[in-house]
């Protein structure tokens, strides 16, 4: 955060500090502290006996925290491997493998040649003396040389990559992958990319090697990988994201404008009403904030009273966030959000019987148990809703259930 611009009036000019968007860091990390021990903890590990799943709905700060992770990792000596897992990476095995190389290549390609000159792997340059560097190349031959499956190859390199790292003098090797929701096994392809990655780790981890798994992505990330292998139960620790408290959200909201050269404070009630509007998901926050930032340094520059423009920020999320989604739901799919919107719990979990009876009292055409689940099914597909592990369903949006109360009075106000 800084003064970009001095203006005519002499006043400094005070850079928006806020940043809604997928992967930006916020100007402050509220809250996150116990996730970070926990990450801390996991470090701690010799032998790997837990990796981490990161995950939570859109927008609650999984991809800013895993982020937040990588200067702890490096501070107890733990090097950092890890891209987005994009769907082409995960759609074959081979993609995978393909994948995981290209990462590791990245970091073992600093491996050094020579002993006068040192590799620093970002823990300070004195720190490790390397043999040599260890390219993409080299290590897609050990791949292509090493015999077996998929899994054994990816295990080959793994293998020669640990031992090529100077001993002793690195704790391991943190894999992240964000969007990790992405990795599915492909029966009708015979390709099991998940299989094969889980397979890969739970084996090289039984062989003493400290590589660490970290993936991060929305709910149905978990009880896909139960689906593909059992065993993942036991092989994860799961760090479940919700909202922030009270108290987070209103750092959030207040520590990036309590500057000295800020122009504008937010006040007890002001920061009541993001705290409310947000519902305490660190997207909103970002989002309310920055508008109301923009909007009351232009009204303090008209010498107007600074007013929180409730409505036309609420329209604006409604269009950068929640539009697009429900316009891809057809009539029918939109029908059956509405009916979960009414129910009680909409914004914990619910389950299709308390959707069908709801259905039959609100609707002419009330839904059946079959038509309900499969428009779940579809719902899910779209991102909309997601089936946890005990068979129940929620929004996988946040805040939709208001959204779509919101849409359902402006039709009926509308025709
Ligand atoms: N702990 C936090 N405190 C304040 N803002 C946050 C926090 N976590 C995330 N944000 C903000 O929320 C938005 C969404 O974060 P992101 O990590 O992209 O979410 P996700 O990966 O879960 O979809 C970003 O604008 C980010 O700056
Ligand atoms: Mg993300």
């Amino acid at each position: 955060m800084s003064i970009i611009d001095t203006k005519s009036d002499g006043l400094p000019e005070f850079a928006n500090p806020f940043r809604p968007g997928a992967g930006h860091q916020p100007p402050y990390l509220a809250g996150r502290d116990d996730e970070c021990n926990e990450f801390d903890g996991a470090l701690n590990q010799t032998r790997i006996l837990e990796n981490l799943i990161l995950t939570g709905l859109r927008g609650v700060g999984k991809t800013v925290l895993l982020e937040t992770f990588k200067p702890l990792a490096a501070k107890k000596k733990w090097l950092w491997v890890g891209q987005d897992m994009s769907e082409s990476a995960t759609n074959s095995e081979i993609n995978l493998a393909e994948r995981l190389i290209t990462d590791l290549s990245l970091l073992t390609s600093s491996f050094l040649v020579s002993n006068e000159r040192q590799a620093s792997f970002g823990f300070g340059r004195e720190d490790i003396i390397a043999h040599r560097p260890i390219g993409y190349k080299e290590l897609k031959r050990v791949y292509e040389e090493t015999p077996g499956l998929t899994a054994d190859k990816i295990k080959g390199v793994l293998f020669f990559v640990w031992r090529s790292i100077p001993q002793g003098m690195i704790s391991g090797i943190v894999f992240a992958y964000d969007e990790a929701q992405n990795l599915v096994d492909h029966k009708h392809k015979d390709q099991f990319p998940l299989s094969v990655l889980l397979d890969v780790f739970q084996s090289i981890q039984r062989m003493g090697i400290p590589f660490l798994l970290v993936l991060t992505g929305l709910p149905t990330l978990f009880p896909k990988l139960v689906e593909a292998r059992t065993y993942t139960e036991r092989m994860f620790h799961i760090i479940f994201l919700s909202q922030l408290s009270a108290q987070a959200s209103r750092e959030a909201a207040t520590r990036p404008v309590q500057k000295q050269e800020c122009p504008i404070t937010f006040s007890e009630s002001t920061v009541d009403q993001i705290v409310k509007m947000s519902g305490g998901y660190p997207y909103f926050i970002q989002f309310i904030c920055k508008e109301i930032f923009d909007v009351w340094i232009r009204q303090s520059r008209l010498g107007q009273e600074m007013t929180i423009p409730t409505l036309e920020i609420e329209k604006k999320l409604d269009n950068d966030f929640f539009i697009g989604r429900w316009a891809n739901a057809t009539d029918r799919q939109r029908q059956l959000m509405h009916v979960i919107s009414m129910l009680e719990n909409c914004d914990t979990e619910f389950s299709v019987q308390e959707l069908v009876n709801l259905s039959k009292e609100m609707l002419s055409k009330p839904f059946s148990p079959s038509q309900t689940n499969q428009m779940l099914v579809a719902l899910g597909d779209s991102g909309l809703i997601f089936k946890n592990r005990y068979g129940k369903y929620s929004f996988a949006v946040p805040l939709l259930s208001s959204f779509i109360k919101r849409q359902i009075f402006e039709a009926c106000l509308s025709g």
